[in-house]
């Protein structure tokens, strides 16, 4: 007998988009200004804890329940270890919130809430594609115009908002707009959902203000963070679920047992030990983003207000895909959506004060030559 093997595939997974991550390209030369990507290496201390622990050790399992860094964590956080559950980047605590908070079923007609994934749109583009992935609803629903949150009475209004959703994720400050979020205005919302809301802040070190008390302080509302961004370990795949320790327990019944890499965990380990090297490092992000963003206005793009490590711009003279490559035939890689609500933009993230000169320079060249 034969096996075909597209016939021992589930329907669902032959249906499924992938989630399409930004280009890591190996151009000598390139500035690669499309994956949000920290411009400073991890602090000298993080470094050496590393190499440090490259031996004869990396035969043995890591710690599974990442004790020493959860105790860490809740010493930063206020809060106790059984508050913290670790994973491989954040993208894997948010895949678990799906696992663990959402019923599969997709199909019914009646539409159950305890099926549903609910967003806004744009923000992060993985969320559809965990709902895909397990066979959840999805309601996805427009942010305002200019990115800002609805409010629950327009939510209400509007009547798409699910507010008894199983799950609520919400990007903030949001990607890929770079708009920060009040915490009132995230405490209305968390107030107003039944379900387990879950405000994903791996931005929030480039913000002025974060929601990490509404973690504390509901039963129902989970904070994500990760190392990748602000602190410089995208490679070693280091992310965070902060919250009520019974959601807490859930997640970690359902984890790989070894979900965190023992590297993974020393640098991230290293990394809290060393919070004034990065520190310095958010504020000199921030200021080159505000420069950037003056010099692209004169140049006559239009600016979001970001409150990331990203902004978003509305080029002029040429639509937005073909800046994408304009840029890139300058070896400059931005990103570029697809998605129609921002397909008219760039995001380009923030990289060092001569990456910056060097955007600017090119993005003179193109205009002069157009
Ligand atoms: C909003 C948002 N959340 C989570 C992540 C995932 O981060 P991690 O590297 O921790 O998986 C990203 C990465 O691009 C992101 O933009």
């Amino acid at each position: 007998m034969t096996r075909r093997p597209q016939k021992l595939i589930r329907p669902l997974v032959h249906r499924l988009h992938a989630y399409v991550p930004g280009e890591q390209p190996k151009i000598p030369g390139l500035v690669k200004l499309n994956t949000n990507e920290n411009p400073y290496p991890p602090s000298p201390k993080v470094l050496r804890a590393v190499k440090k622990a490259v031996d004869g050790r990396l035969r043995l399992y890591p710690n599974p329940t990442a004790e020493k860094l959860r105790a860490k964590l809740a010493k930063l956080h206020g809060c106790r270890p059984e508050n913290i559950l670790v994973g491989n980047g954040s993208d894997e605590v948010l895949a678990l919130a799906v696992r663990a908070f959402v019923e599969p079923g997709s199909k019914s007609k009646d539409q159950s809430p305890k099926s549903v994934v609910q967003y806004f749109t744009p923000s992060y583009s993985l969320y559809p594609v965990l709902a895909d992935i397990h066979g959840a609803a999805k309601n996805a629903v427009p942010l305002k115009l200019d990115f800002s949150l609805p409010s629950v009475a327009e939510l209400q209004r509007e009547k798409k908002w699910d507010f008894r959703a199983a799950l609520t994720l919400v990007t903030t400050p949001n990607a890929p707009s770079g708009r920060g979020y009040r915490m009132a205005e995230l405490e209305k919302l968390c107030r107003a959902q039944t379900g387990v809301v879950v405000l994903d802040e791996a931005y929030v070190d480039f913000a002025a203000e974060n929601a990490l008390p509404l973690a504390l302080k509901f039963p129902h509302v989970l904070v994500a963070r990760t190392f990748s961004k602000a602190y410089s370990l995208c490679f070693q795949r280091v992310g965070y679920f902060i919250g009520p320790a019974a959601l807490i327990a859930a997640l970690d019944k359902i984890r790989d047992s070894y979900n965190v890499n023992g590297l993974g965990q020393i640098a991230a380990e290293a990394t809290l030990d060393d919070l004034k090297y990065y520190r310095a490092h958010f504020k000199k992000i921030i200021i080159t983003r505000e420069g950037l963003g003056r010099e692209l206005t004169r140049l006559g793009f239009r600016v979001l207000p970001s409150r990331t490590n990203f902004i978003l711009v509305r080029p002029p003279l040429f639509p937005a895909k073909e800046w994408l490559q304009k840029l890139r035939d300058r070896k400059i890689l931005v990103r570029w959506f697809s998605a129609p609500e921002i397909s008219g933009y760039l995001r380009i993230t923030i990289g060092t004060p001569a990456a910056a000169a060097q955007l600017v320079k090119t993005v003179r060249k193109i205009l002069v030559s157009a």
